[in-house]
């Protein structure tokens, strides 16, 4: 269940928009930066704040590769897949990193918590294809020799932005 904090914010976005809907992003944002990702049942409580129905909530939360139904690790590595990437070794890249970090062919997560391999769409820096993003940093473009570089480097690092609790951080 969302904190009675997460469904106030919720509601008091939906006002500053012309059309509540217009909310259900940031409002998305605001449920996964408390869970952490974003269930069926969370889901579901925000189709019923916005009075919509659940399926248009998860049609978002599936199209949108910046939020997750299921948890995640702290460190979240984006692989782009698309065109320009594929024609370029984005195949054999996802491979490699996924059998060094002994996730699932194709993507997942690691058992310690630590990283997230998601396989994406054209993620708008073809110009550096083959490219990752890693915890929302653009890297590229990348050779399978740079992929122990690029993860040790992440794991220094503090993890996967929220856009929520960065936008705290810089109004703090
Ligand atoms: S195809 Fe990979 S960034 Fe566009």
């Amino acid at each position: 269940m969302l904190s009675e904090k997460t469904k106030t914010a919720i509601l008091e976005l939906q006002k500053i928009y012309p059309e509540k809907r217009s909310a259900l992003i940031p409002a998305l944002h605001l449920a996964q930066a408390e869970r952490g990702y974003l269930p069926r049942e969370t889901q579901d409580e925000v189709a019923e704040l916005f009075g919509i129905a659940p399926n248009e909530v998860n049609a978002v939360v599936t199209f949108y590769d910046m939020f997750f139904e299921e948890p995640v690790g702290k460190h979240i590595v984006h692989v782009c897949k698309n065109v320009s990437c594929m024609l370029r070794g984005a195949d054999e890249l996802l491979e490699k990193l996924c059998v060094k970090l002994r996730v699932a062919p194709g993507g997942g997560s690691t058992e310690d918590g630590e990283f997230t391999v998601i396989p994406s769409e054209c993620l708008a820096a073809c110009d550096k294809a083959p490219m990752m993003l890693v915890d929302d940093k653009v890297v590229g473009p990348v050779r399978e020799d740079d992929l122990d570089r690029i993860v040790d480097q992440a794991r220094k690092g503090t993890g996967h932005p929220s856009p929520v609790k960065k936008a705290e951080a810089d109004h703090a």
